[in-house]
């Protein structure tokens, strides 16, 4: 067990605790769910099929957190972590919610929720699901800008803003955690690599991904790769202290220059 002390209460892990523990949103209440929609029936299709797959993908997010949780020894940590439980409950039911209004039903999981599932599971080493879950959440926090603009106006889009405020401080969380135990990696010997090439792998931002996602946007599927990946890269840096992994040198498909127009998001 953890024996709190008043130290405890002052690091910046038991302030993003605090955090989470005041930005408290209800799904079933806080959005305006008789709000006409702006999509067009192909966008509202879409949105459906997003909604289903995502509600799964929190899940997901939710037992990867969970896992995290029953290994920590940290104090602030297991809080942070317990409150990520939390969010991902949330997240999940926000999209089934979804789903089940404009739809009438979840739609079945794709292929791709079970290989993320499998790819989830089958990382065994503490430093590496937290940094592979880590990514996964800078990653999806950075498609959730994006789906937040495509879903403007409809209450997806709405949804996507609020969710994406919890992920990125679940990113603050992962980033704090994770310098602080990789401070000495040198020593220690832990290569990040394998699990920022996994976190990639699982995202499934491949070149079906870019193009899909450019069409809609209206971007191409250049710039909005770029755009992912140069912050990805500036985020792993960050995390590595200013070194780059292996994975980061030769990343598939990073090397164009570029970014969406409008992009707004800062972190
Ligand atoms: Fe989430
Ligand atoms: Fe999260």
């Amino acid at each position: 067990m953890i024996t709190f002390t008043s130290a405890h209460l002052k690091e910046g892990l038991f302030r993003i605790y605090e955090r989470a523990r005041r930005a408290d949103w209800r799904p079933e209440t806080d959005f305006d769910w008789d709000r006409p929609t702006p999509l067009s029936p192909d966008m509202q299709r879409i949105a459906w099929t997003v909604a289903s797959q995502a509600s799964y993908a929190e899940q997901l997010g939710l037992l990867a957190s969970a896992r995290l949780l029953g290994q920590t020894e940290d104090g602030p940590a297991r809080l942070c972590l317990a409150t990520a439980v939390s969010d991902e409950a949330r997240h999940s039911e926000t999209f089934a919610r979804y789903a089940l209004r404009r739809g009438g039903k979840v739609l079945p999981p794709d292929p791709s929720i079970q290989a993320l599932r499998q790819g989830l599971e089958s990382v065994d080493d503490f430093l590496g699901l937290f940094f592979v879950h880590t990514a996964l959440e800078w990653l999806a926090a950075d498609e959730f800008t994006l789906l937040a603009r495509l879903f403007k106006g409809d209450v997806l889009g709405d949804m996507y803003l609020r969710v994406r405020s919890d992920e990125l401080r679940h990113v603050g969380m992962g980033m704090l955690y994770l310098r602080w135990r990789l401070k000495d990696r040198s020593r220690t010997g832990w290569d990040p690599t394998p699990y920022e090439q996994l976190a990639l792998r699982l995202s499934g931002f491949d070149d079906r991904f870019f193009a899909q996602l450019g069409a809609l946007l209206r971007q191409p599927p250049d710039a909005v790769r770029h755009w992912f990946m140069s912050r990805h890269q500036a985020r792993v840096r960050h995390l590595l202290g200013g070194k780059p992994t292996q994975a980061q040198r030769t990343p598939a498909g990073a090397t164009c220059e570029g970014s969406p127009p409008g992009d707004d998001a800062a972190t």
